[in-house]
């Protein structure tokens, strides 16, 4: 450990180098960022708009208050007179009413169609013949009880008249001797009693109608004096007596089931129980109809009028004239104006949510790219990566919500304005923590952005949904356990909109402030604690998450997978390999000594080889039914430090499978590899920062400079100051990109050479003594391969190098050994001479005659060399192999002369084998 220091630049200069880059990078998206910021702004300017528009166009629908009371002077009295449609417009529009109207009291009536009547399944058999619903003339049935039947009969019957004659234009009189009624149920809340507004008439309830009993009824018009007309029907009233209250409970208790669609309105007026009473005492249980509190008072005036008048006889009269509302201020309609506070705690939450997909996304993208394997490759540690973007996100967010608040404030929202500030601070601020926690978690999880935008935007808004037509309505309702609510706010949106939700319940009493936090159904506290709690187990997991993921065993379901078969894969391959092997080394010589080799410094290690890999495998898990593929079949070599070596193959055989267990991106299945004596198993943090690696495909931020991106890689490999300065403009000169301000533009500007000379370039800054460069070279113009050739020659000096390339020409330039790797294994391994002269022994002899003379050429061939094979044979044009022990160059040139004498020869060429044909040669063979 202690020597860490020495090999690993210190967590405070990654994160500084980091920190640097970020900085630049967020700078370059300054507009990126400006606009997420400002969303909420534009949000709530857009919320601020509308609002306008809407009080604008209400006050213009809206009429005036016309029946204001100008009260001047000051006696109480207002002079103005108002009409009836004056005052019911005045009324809905919420102005002040000084003069409230003198109803009629009323009786909640059952309609007809509701009304009681005889059917088969139940016992009482007084109640009237269900025709009388067709004809419309169904009785409301009273029902009565109490110990005394005589004194119950009388007292009933006082109740309601006969039909008696009416001074109709004496309002008290027409009061004083009906009981009006209606089947319209009273709103609490409303200005005017429905029942005077509704074409649908009232009733007269008598003991008696006749066939066309109706009555006009006045009500009188505030403030005016004048009264209008509605009409009043008969209906008949009907008195039952019952035996016991417990019979009447019943009785009632089934009037429901008729009218159960209604709601509830019963079947019955009402009921009542005349208990002990006599003529000293009056005590009487009244059962009225719920679906109007308002109109109980009338019912109580009928029984006691009805007793007065059986105490003191039917000129007594206890006249019960009007009811009367108090007067009213004028209405609070600001529930109406207030649009964001209709949509309430959903808007705020999707405001806030909307910054998950951000943090989502942009770690994502990063993965995506291969941004954070390449800088985590050059030797940044996980933790540096983790704090500088943990607090990018929180600073972005913190930044966010300051902007939502204070905009939201300024324009009005209530929710902002009246809850106090440091309330809402915590509040933001720990969920803020927990929703970046998060998206580190589910970052973990997701590989690609797209994927991961459309399901985080999902989430947004389905929680924004959910939470206001599910969880709402879970919260409003008391009678469900607090645990359940608990469960359900472990989910982060909902904790949130819970948050959200209490700010906005107390806005209706100004607002929360500390004092509320005790408050026993303020769910404030727990949401706090959940949020706490949550955010830290969440940070723990993501971070262990990320450690899995990191070391190389892909995504979490495949590790869970792998873990799961790993007892069956790893039996299988590996005896069918162990036989094969024997087998398959017997005819390489080469490769065997290498193996040798390998084991020889295993057991004697030694300081001048940088790489040393033992039998190493790669082994793919099958995937669809598929056969698992096995993409290194056991290699062994020894890369001493100053060797350049070069893998050679065809598409597919391996090499960058290899590659990536080098450089840690995937684990070895089995096997072991050693960089500068470090444990490729157990230490590749530390061997990351003693790697350079040029990837196949270049991963560069767009938006940086070639000159940022050497700083960057430079100081994570512990360069500083001056220093650095100067290894990065050497670095930009070696590869051709320091002049004409090439350094100092952005990569997106770069061509692909360019880009690939900066990735060259970064594989080398800070000097690391293992390279791995995947086809350096690949798209490079003639002259930039030849200088990057020259890098090479000198960067090879003091370090080993892997170059993997298609280039034979590079190849031989470059490379101190060549390997050909074809399916998975090594097929030769040694300098290039050493394997041109191996696998090419011979001189390939080419002529070209007209197609008459071929017979003649074969027979030169056969002359000269009695084993020379024709490979090639076209037209005239033959192509031979002939071993080189037996021939001499000088016998060559003497049969061509020879046989220019004899017939014409076209064209003739002696080439020694290439590496090109070796390279054919062994893939083929394979
Ligand atoms: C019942 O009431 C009537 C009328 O007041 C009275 O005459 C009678 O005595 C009462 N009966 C009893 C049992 O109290
Ligand atoms: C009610 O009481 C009367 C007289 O006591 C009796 O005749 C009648 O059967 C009783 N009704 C019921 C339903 O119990
Ligand atoms: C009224 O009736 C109830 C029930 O019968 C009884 O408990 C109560 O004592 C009575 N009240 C009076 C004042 O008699
Ligand atoms: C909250 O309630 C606890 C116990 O009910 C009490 O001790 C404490 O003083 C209260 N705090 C505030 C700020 O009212």
């Amino acid at each position: 450990m202690e020597d860490r220091s020495n090999d690993a630049a210190s967590f405070g200069s990654q994160t500084n180098a980091l920190f640097r880059k970020n900085l630049t990078y967020q700078k370059r998206r300054a507009c990126a960022n400006f606009c997420l910021i400002s969303f909420p702004v534009i949000l709530c300017l857009l919320f601020a708009l509308l609002q306008g528009v809407f009080r604008h166009a209400k006050k213009q629908a809206a009429v005036p208050c016309g029946c204001t009371c100008a009260n001047d002077n000051g006696d109480g009295k207002c002079e103005k007179p108002c009409n009836w449609e004056q005052w019911v417009k005045d009324s809905g529009n919420g102005c002040p009413v000084y003069r409230l109207p003198q109803w009629p009291p009323l009786l909640q009536v059952p309609a007809n169609r509701y009304r009681a009547v005889r059917t088969e399944s139940d016992s009482f058999m007084d109640l009237p013949d269900k025709s009388c619903r067709l004809k419309g003339s169904c009785p409301v049935t009273v029902l009565f009880t109490g110990s005394n039947q005589t004194l119950g009969e009388i007292v009933a019957r006082n109740m309601f008249t006969n039909s008696i004659v009416l001074d109709r234009s004496n309002l008290s009189d027409v009061v004083a001797n009906t009981v009006l009624g209606s089947d319209i149920e009273f709103e609490v809340g409303k200005r005017i009693d429905p029942a005077f507004l509704s074409v649908s008439p009232l009733y007269n309830v008598q003991y008696q109608c006749s066939p066309d009993s109706r009555l006009a009824v006045s009500v009188p018009i505030p403030q005016s004096g004048s009264a209008f007309e509605q009409e009043a029907r008969c209906v008949q009233a009907l008195n039952l007596w019952r035996n016991t209250s417990t019979a009447i409970n019943e009785e009632l208790f089934k009037g429901y089931a008729e009218g159960m669609s209604k709601g509830y309105i019963n079947k019955i007026l009402a009921a009542y129980d005349l208990q002990n009473s006599n003529r000293k005492i009056f005590n009487a249980t009244i059962w009225y109809n719920p679906a109007a509190t308002m109109r109980v008072a009338r019912s109580v005036n009928l029984a006691s009028n009805a007793y007065l008048q059986f105490l003191k006889g039917p000129a007594a009269k206890m006249v019960f004239e009007f009811v009367k509302e108090m007067p009213r201020a004028a209405g609070n309609a600001s529930m109406d104006d207030d649009l964001v506070g209709a949509l309430g705690p959903m808007f705020f939450a999707w405001v806030i949510l909307q910054l998950f997909p951000v943090v989502l996304t942009s770690l994502v993208y990063e993965k995506q790219q291969k941004l954070r394997i390449m800088m985590k490759m050059h030797g940044l540690g996980d933790g540096p990566y983790w704090l500088i973007s943990y607090a990018y996100f929180l600073a972005i967010s913190t930044l966010y919500m300051l902007v939502f608040v204070i905009f939201g404030a300024s324009v009005g929202l209530k929710t902002f304005r009246l809850n106090n500030y440091a309330i809402q601070i915590v509040f933001y601020f720990l969920y803020i923590n927990l929703q970046i926690s998060f998206g580190f978690l589910l970052a973990a999880l997701f590989s690609n952005v797209k994927k991961a935008t459309v399901v985080s935007t999902i989430c947004v808004f389905g929680t924004g949904l959910v939470g206001a037509f599910v969880f709402n309505v879970l919260i409003e309702d008391s009678s469900i356990p607090n645990k359940w609510k608990i469960l359900m706010e472990l989910y982060p949106g909902f904790s949130l909109y819970r948050g959200l939700y209490e700010l906005k319940q107390y806005t209706y009493i100004g607002g929360m402030q500390w004092k509320d936090l005790n408050d026993s159904d303020n769910g404030m506290k727990v949401v706090w604690l959940i949020m706490v709690l949550e955010w830290i187990v969440v940070i723990v997991v993501a971070y262990t998450l990320d450690q899995i993921q990191s070391s190389g065993s892909g995504s979490p379901l495949l590790l869970l997978q792998k873990l799961w078969k790993k007892p069956l894969s790893s039996r299988e391959p590996s005896v069918q390999t162990q036989g094969s092997k024997e087998l398959e080394n017997a005819d390489k010589p080469d490769v065997c000594k290498e193996r040798e080799q390998v084991e020889q410094l295993l057991v004697q290690p030694s300081i001048g080889h940088a790489i040393i890999c033992d039998d190493l495998k790669k082994v793919y898990p099958g995937m669809d039914g598929n056969p698992e593929k096995l993409a290194v079949k056991g290699l062994s070599l020894a890369i001493p430090q100053g060797e350049c070596f070069g893998m050679l193959g065809p598409n597919g055989a391996g090499k960058t499978s290899f590659i990536s267990m080098m450089i840690g991106l995937s684990k070895p299945t089995s096997g072991a590899a050693y960089v500068q004596g470090l444990d490729l198993r157990t230490q590749m943090n530390r061997i990351h920062t003693k790697i350079g690696v040029c990837p196949q495909h270049d991963l560069l931020w767009e938006t940086l400079t070639g000159r940022e991106h050497l700083l960057f890689y430079g100081r994570l490999k512990k360069l500083k100051g001056s220093a650095l300065k100067r290894a990065v403009e050497e670095s930009l000169k070696s590869v051709n990109l320091f002049h004409g301000g090439v350094a100092d533009k952005k990569v997106k500007a770069y061509s692909g050479g360019m880009k690939r000379r900066l990735s060259v370039a970064i594989s080398l800054i800070g000097d690391p003594k293992v390279v791995y460069m995947d086809e350096p070279s690949t798209g490079l113009d003639p002259a930039s391969r030849s200088s990057l050739w020259n890098i090479l020659k000198q960067a090879k000096k003091d370090r080993a190098i892997i170059l993997t390339t298609h280039s034979m020409e590079e190849a031989e330039h470059l490379c101190d050994r060549l390997g050909i790797f074809v399916d998975g294994s090594l097929q030769c391994i040694g300098n290039p001479n050493e394997l041109k002269s191996r696998y090419g022994g011979s001189f390939i002899f080419t002529m070209t005659t007209s197609v008459d003379d071929e017979q003649g050429v074969v027979s030169i061939v056969q002359g000269l060399s009695p084993n020379a094979e024709r490979t090639y044979h076209m037209a005239g044009t033959q192509k031979f192999e002939m071993p080189k022990h037996e021939v001499r160059i000088a016998d060559v040139f003497n049969a061509v002369e020879d046989a220019k004498s004899r017939f014409t020869v076209f064209a003739w060429g002696l080439s020694d084998t290439t590496l090109e044909d070796v390279f054919i040669k062994v893939a083929s063979g394979a």
